[in-house]
């Protein structure tokens, strides 16, 4: 298996044709060009052969006409395997019947690899179990499917930027070493830090507590971790997250910033990425809904139609992955969830100052059974009462004391949330389950490949 990279038409005597993504043919019609790429398949039809290649950035549909090309070229694709990478000349033709709108009258090839046919590419178009397409995921990649939702993912992660960077928040890193937990110990890992212990992150928000009283309105972006046991669709071990923290912010606002991000992002991945939407066969239309205001519900009102809905749950407890689920589907665009009982939720969560058995939190909940996509609220800003749930919560108060320094310190009011960027991939591309949704799932039971 001869890796090459030589051009076939370099020892002819004419210019060579400009390389082109896929994705940019339609401005060289009529020309000839070269696509650097895969195989995706191949189809033979009498004297015609149509290999599909794949270059990252699109499929297109190649023709090779016996006759019309040398007896090698055609003999050279007619070998070709699934997979095997490729250079090919062609002249770009507009037709309304291939796949794309658009052809390559294939003129000729360099095969870079050609997988042998005795060992073939593992992934073939027949169906696969997901253990086996988990455990060859860095190839299971390269398929439309995850093509498409990795494309949704980047637009998904560059609107959020774009949202919060136009209103003039400021990107602050936070760190994923960190001495103590944020959200519960029950789920944090444990890592060797020299003579010492760490813990992996659960969430950058204490740090962008910090930085809020910086910078006035921050936020970060980054992979937080959960030692979760849980194995069910929503759940990952290291996801990723942005958390926007604002000073001089209460609930109301951070519900508000909640809503108009989701919308933004929303519109953005409508806008650009039509065509990935497509591959993944997702109906557009509960996602064209989903303008602001999304409707709010108090826990209270939630617990009640839950209740009616035959769910088992009680005032005081956490919702169940059933009770989110059978909420988000009573509701066609993201619902707000507000004012849990404070026992469920963190320490750092600020009590109602009407009604101190609820939290001034919110958690919204993606339609269509998706659930939960972010989680936050307003923040504890007085020193003795934080003091008190840091003490009641068992956390050491030395790793603390920073935190309480924020308190000392010229305290505002400040509030913000978190949006896992895995849920929001899974709700808007329409998948069953997380592990699709990111390239390299961390679950439970997998940390391969
Ligand atoms: O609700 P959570 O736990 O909230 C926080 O961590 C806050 N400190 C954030 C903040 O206020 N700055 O997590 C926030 C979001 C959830 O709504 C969910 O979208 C996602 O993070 N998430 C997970 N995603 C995948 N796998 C998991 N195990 C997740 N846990 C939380
Ligand atoms: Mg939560």
């Amino acid at each position: 298996m001869a890796v090459t990279g030589r051009r076939e038409n370099f020892w002819r005597n004419t210019p060579l044709p400009p390389v082109v993504e896929i994705r940019n043919v339609s401005n060289f019609v009529g020309q000839e060009v070269l696509i650097q790429g895969w195989l995706y398949n191949l189809r033979e039809s009498g004297k015609l052969l149509f290999p599909l290649i794949r270059d990252g950035s699109g499929i297109i549909q190649g023709v090779v006409a016996k006759g019309a090309v040398p007896p090698e070229v055609f003999a050279r694709v007619r070998d070709l395997t699934q997979e095997s990478s490729l250079r090919v000349t062609g002249k770009v033709r507009a037709d309304q019947r291939a796949p794309g709108g658009f052809e390559l009258e294939v003129s000729d090839v360099d095969v870079l690899q050609l997988i042998p046919p005795d060992h073939p590419y593992p992934i073939t178009p027949k169906e696969h179990g997901i253990e086996f397409l988990m455990d060859h995921r860095h190839l299971w990649l390269r398929s439309s499917r995850q093509r498409a939702i990795l494309g949704v993912r980047h637009e998904i992660i560059k609107a959020c930027r774009d949202f919060f960077d136009d209103r003039g928040f400021i990107l602050v890193d936070t760190p994923i070493f960190t001495p103590a937990a944020c959200e519960g110990t029950t789920t944090l890992f444990e890592v060797d830090y020299f003579e010492d212990k760490a813990y992996l992150t659960q969430s950058g928000q204490l740090y962008n507590e910090a930085t809020a009283a910086a910078v006035g309105k921050t936020y970060c972006f980054g992979p937080t971790f959960r030692a979760e046991k849980s194995k069910t669709r929503r759940h990952l071990t290291e996801f990723w997250m942005i958390e926007p923290e604002v000073a001089f912010a209460h609930l109301d606002d951070a519900m508000v910033l909640g809503e108009e991000l989701v919308a933004f992002v929303v519109r953005r991945v409508l806008e650009r990425r039509r065509g990935e939407l497509q591959t993944l066969e997702r109906k557009v239309a509960p996602l064209e809904k989903c303008t602001p205001p999304f409707p709010r519900l108090s826990y209270d009102d939630a617990v009640k139609m839950l209740q009616e809905k035959g769910s088992e749950i009680q005032w005081g407890g956490d919702f169940g992955g059933g009770d989110e689920t059978m909420l988000s589907e009573s509701f066609d665009k993201p619902v707000l969830v507000h004012r849990y009982p404070a026992q469920v939720k963190a320490f750092y969560m600020a009590p109602d100052p009407a009604r101190s058995e609820v939290a001034l939190c919110v958690d919204m909940l993606a339609p269509e059974g998706y659930g939960e996509i972010i989680g936050g609220g307003e923040r504890l800003a007085d020193f003795d009462l934080l003091l008190r749930r840091i003490e009641e919560a068992k956390l050491p108060r030395q790793a603390f004391e920073w935190y309480l320094d924020l308190r000392r310190y010229g305290t505002v009011p400040h509030a913000g949330f978190g949006m896992g960027i895995e849920r929001v991939v899974a709700w808007i591309c329409g998948l069953e389950h997380v592990r699709e949704t990111i390239p390299f799932p961390r679950m439970l039971h997998r940390l391969t490949p």
